[in-house]
């Protein structure tokens, strides 16, 4: 309702493309290394979501590195297979040596990578961002490019590397939000600028060190981007990056856009990455986490029993979910009728008001009530009538 009020006012493109980065910013989360075997795994898992783009990892970081993507290359998966690399010949030398058909390219751009790490001209970092596109592009291979820290670098001259770009070859300008500090609005005022400019099509990748990766995200795609980068479980340097799972149901499910991905298997995926990398997601993570579908207070459940949408924004079942009744101090008669009802548990009205008077006292008393303790419970008041 309040959505199509102000979709007049932006620029959507007509789908947008997804660029996965969990094998290469999602493994760069700290603590997290994955096996060849487990990066395989994750690929063809990526594949069948229907993601567009696999970015494999960075070809150039170590040998082992350069095997997991060349054997990721050998799938020849329906997505893109795509390798990082430096605007350096020898790091596009390697993605070559894996195979990729796809390289992601880049350089700093802004005054701090410009001083401090690059220790080079604005000058030079267009020449060596010239030479690396136009090296990978004269080698057959689809090229992105990115300006590292584009949304801490000075419009016109990002404008200039970024045109620079364009003319050696680049098929794609990426936007990269390096260190999160974007906000939505400056976000799309940003975008919206560079779609204007630019001839070829314009993709972001942020990072969420203020929390607002997904938002930035979104507000760059109302811009005119047609591609935006994502991570399984939002992994990724720091914060993370945008979570996919939150970027892919906003775009189909808020704004309307055709996307060709299997959101059913997105719980699926990201049990298996959260399981292989380690990093576990708090209940309350939207659309993947345990608690995104539970309900525990009386009013709500009563709500989502008699008609789902009064407390769920899309179902469960289309993102591979299932719905929770969580039993507590805010539970309902209707919700405990029906957990007993689901356990084919019959009781006359006496049991079921012990039943119902003890599951409030253990939730006053803040424990957690089990589906398998509820069946205790109920056996017991049963086995004494
Ligand atoms: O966050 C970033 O700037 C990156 C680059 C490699 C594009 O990940
Ligand atoms: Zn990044």
């Amino acid at each position: 309702m309040y959505i199509e009020d102000v979709k007049d006012q932006m620029n959507l493109p007509e789908s947008v493309r997804i660029f996965d980065t969990t094998l290469r910013d999602g493994e760069q989360t700290p603590g997290v290394a994955l096996t060849v075997d487990e990066k395989i795994g994750i690929a063809r898992k990526l594949d069948k979501l229907g993601v567009d783009t696999i970015e494999a990892g960075f070809p150039a970081a170590s040998p082992g590195e350069m095997n997991s993507i060349g054997r990721i290359v050998e799938l020849d998966l329906d997505a893109n297979t795509c390798g990082l690399a430096r605007v350096l010949k020898e790091d596009i030398d390697a993605a070559i040596d894996c195979g990729v058909d796809y390289i992601h390219t880049f350089i700093g751009t802004s005054p701090l990578h410009r001083r401090y790490k690059l220790k080079m001209s604005p000058e030079e970092i267009i020449e060596k961002a010239v030479f690396g596109v136009e090296y990978a592009a004269d080698h057959g291979l689809k090229v992105e490019f990115s300006a590292e820290d584009a949304t801490r670098t000075e419009f016109d001259y990002l404008l200039d590397v970024y045109r620079a770009a364009e003319d050696a070859g680049a098929d794609i300008i990426n936007v990269p939000d390096t260190v999160g500090v974007m906000i939505p609005r400056a976000m799309n005022h940003m975008v919206s600028r560079l779609v204007d400019e630019l001839k070829v099509p314009v993709s972001v990748h942020c990072h969420n060190d203020f929390g607002l990766a997904v938002a930035n995200s979104l507000a760059a795609v109302e811009a005119g981007a047609s591609q935006v980068h994502a991570t399984i479980n939002g992994l990724g340097e720091r914060a993370g990056n945008a979570a996919l799972e939150e970027v892919v149901m906003a775009l189909i499910t808020r704004y309307d856009l055709p996307l060709p991905v299997r959101t059913t298997e997105l719980v699926s995926i990201s049990e298996f990455v959260s399981r292989l990398t380690g990093v576990r997601m708090p209940p309350n993570k939207a659309i993947v986490g345990e608690n995104a579908f539970a309900h525990e207070a009386g009013i709500h459940v009563h709500g989502v029993l008699e008609k789902a949408e009064t407390y769920e924004p899309i179902t469960p079942e289309m993102v591979g979910h299932k719905r929770r009744i969580v039993l507590g101090k805010h539970t309902g008669a209707n919700a405990l009728r029906s957990k007993l009802r689901e356990y084919d548990i019959e009781m006359n009205e006496e049991q079921f008001c012990t039943l119902y008077e003890q599951v409030k006292r253990l939730g006053d008393k803040g424990k957690r009530i089990t589906d398998a303790d509820l069946r205790a419970m109920a056996v017991t008041i049963l086995g004494k009538a």
